[in-house]
C-alpha cells in the first residue's frame, strides 16, 4: 500500500504526508528506510497564540480558579448557605470571587460558565475586565453536560460538539482564551471499552475545534472517585483512559503545546477501606502521568474531585517535591470555594472575609505548586471532605 512507505507522526490523512508537505528523514535513517518521510502538519492560524496562552496559565506559583458550575450546580452551592438560585445571587457570588484584590498573584486562569462570561459587576465592569486587570486569563466551560450512553454499562457521555465551532468563536470575541470540556469515566461501572472510547474521541474533537477557534482546550476525562476499589485499579483505568485520549488527540492533529490537562489524582475509591497518604497518591499519579503524557504538554491542572481543601493541597504539594516535565498545578472548584461560601453566607458585610478565605486557599495551592506548602494552622473546616456520589457539574 502506498501509505506504508511513509512514517505517520501526527497526521492520519495520507494526503498530508506526501509531496511538498513532507520532509526527508536524516541521511542515516533514510538509508535504513529509503522511501520513508516525516509528515508536516500545517500550523493553524492561532498556533502561536495558543502556545503563549497555555504557557501563561501554566506559570510558576499559579493555577486555575474553576467557577464554571452550571446554573443547576451553582444552585446547589447557594442552597448550602440558604440562598435561592437566582441570577442576582449567582452574579453576587461570582462578583465576590472575581473582584478579590490580589487574586492574580496565585491564579492564572478562571473557568466561567456562559452566563458569567457575559456578566458584569454591579458597578458595570465586565467580569472579563476584572480578570484581565489581575492578569488572569478568562476561560469558558463549553460542554453541554452528561447524558446516558446507550449500549454501555449504565455509563454516560458528554454532549456539546454540535455548534461548538460557532459558540467557541463567539466566546473568543467575548474575551475567553481557553475552554473546558469535562467528561467522566466510572470505575464501578466497568468502565466499558465503549465509554472510554467515546470519552476520548469526544475530548479530542472538542480539543481540535477549540484550537481552531483560538481557545486552549483543557482536556478533562474525570475518573470519578466513586467505588471501593484499591489505588492500583485506579492506576490501571487512568492509564487506559489517557492512552486513548492521547491516541485520538494525535489523530485529530491537536497541537500538544497548546493544550492543558485536567486529570483526577490517582487515589483509592472513596469507599475503599484504606486511605492513601499524599506521598502514595503523588507516587501513583506521577507514575501514570510519566507513562502517558508527553513533555510537550505545558501544564497539568488537577481537579479536586471531592477531596477536602487541605487534602487537595497536600497531594499537590507532594507531587511538586522534585522537578516534573510539566507545570503541575491546580484547577480546583470545590477545594477553593468551600470555605469561601461558608464565610460569605450571602451577606454583604461578609464579602471581605470571604475574599480573604479565597486568597488563603489560592496562596496555599500556589505554595503547593512550588512544593513549599505546610498544613500547619489549617482550619477544621478546610479539612472536611466534599465527596458526593454521582456528582455532576
Ligand atoms: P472540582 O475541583 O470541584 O472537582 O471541580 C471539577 C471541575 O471540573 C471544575 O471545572
Amino acid at each position: 500500500m502506498a501509505c506504508s512507505t511513509f512514517l505517520k507522526l501526527n497526521a492520519p490523512s495520507s494526503s498530508w504526508i506526501s509531496g511538498h508537505h513532507s520532509v526527508n528523514l536524516s541521511p542515516g535513517s533514510a538509508a535504513r528506510f529509503p522511501t520513508r518521510r516525516l509528515s508536516v502538519i500545517r500550523a493553524g492560524s492561532y498556533t502561536d497564540e495558543l502556545i503563549k496562552t497555555a504557557k501563561s496559565i501554566a506559570s510558576p506559583g499559579r493555577g486555575i480558579l474553576a467557577i464554571d458550575e452550571s446554573n443547576a450546580t451553582c444552585g446547589k452551592r447557594l442552597a448550602s448557605i440558604g440562598l435561592d438560585n437566582t441570577e442576582t445571587n449567582r452574579q453576587a457570588y461570582r462578583q465576590l470571587l472575581l473582584t478579590t484584590p490580589g487574586l492574580g498573584e496565585y491564579i492564572s486562569g478562571s473557568i466561567l460558565f456562559e452566563e458569567t462570561l457575559y456578566q458584569s459587576t454591579t458597578d458595570g465592569k465586565t467580569f472579563v475586565d476584572c480578570l484581565r486587570d489581575e492578569n488572569i486569563v478568562p476561560g469558558i466551560k463549553v460542554d453541554k453536560g452528561l447524558v446516558p450512553l446507550p449500549g454501555s454499562n449504565d455509563e454516560s457521555w458528554c454532549q456539546g460538539l454540535d455548534g461548538l465551532a460557532s459558540r467557541s468563536a463567539e466566546y473568543y470575541k467575548q474575551g475567553a482564551r481557553f475552554a473546558k470540556w469535562r467528561t467522566v469515566v466510572s470505575i464501578p461501572c466497568g468502565p466499558s471499552a465503549l465509554a472510554v472510547k467515546e470519552a476520548a474521541w469526544g475530548l479530542a474533537r472538542y480539543a481540535a475545534i477549540s484550537q481552531d477557534n483560538g481557545l486552549v482546550p483543557i482536556v478533562e476525562p474525570e475518573i470519578l472517585l466513586d467505588g471501593d476499589h484499591p489505588i492500583e485499579r485506579t492506576l490501571e483505568v487512568a492509564e487506559k483512559v489517557w492512552a486513548e485520549v492521547f491516541y485520538y488527540l494525535a489523530e485529530n492533529n491537536v497541537t500538544f503545546e497548546g493544550i492543558l490537562l485536567k486529570p483526577s489524582m490517582v487515589t483509592p475509591g472513596a469507599e475503599h477501606k484504606e486511605k492513601a497518604s499524599p506521598d502514595t497518591i503523588a507516587n501513583y499519579t506521577l507514575t501514570m502521568l510519566r507513562r502517558r503524557v508527553p513533555p510537550a504538554v505545558p501544564g497539568i491542572m488537577f481537579l479536586s474531585g471531592g477531596q477536602s481543601e487541605v487534602e487537595a493541597t497536600l497531594n499537590l504539594n507532594a507531587m511538586n517535591q522534585s522537578p516534573n516535565p510539566w507545570h503541575v498545578s491546580f484547577s480546583y472548584a470545590r477545594a477553593l470555594q468551600n470555605t469561601v461560601l461558608k464565610k460569605w453566607q450571602g451577606r454583604p458585610e461578609n464579602v471581605q472575609a470571604a475574599q480573604i478565605a479565597l486568597l488563603v486557599r489560592a496562596k496555599a495551592n500556589s505554595l503547593a505548586n512550588l512544593g513549599k506548602y505546610s498544613a500547619e494552622g489549617e482550619s477544621e473546616e478546610a479539612k472536611k471532605g466534599m465527596f458526593v456520589k454521582g456528582y455532576t457539574y
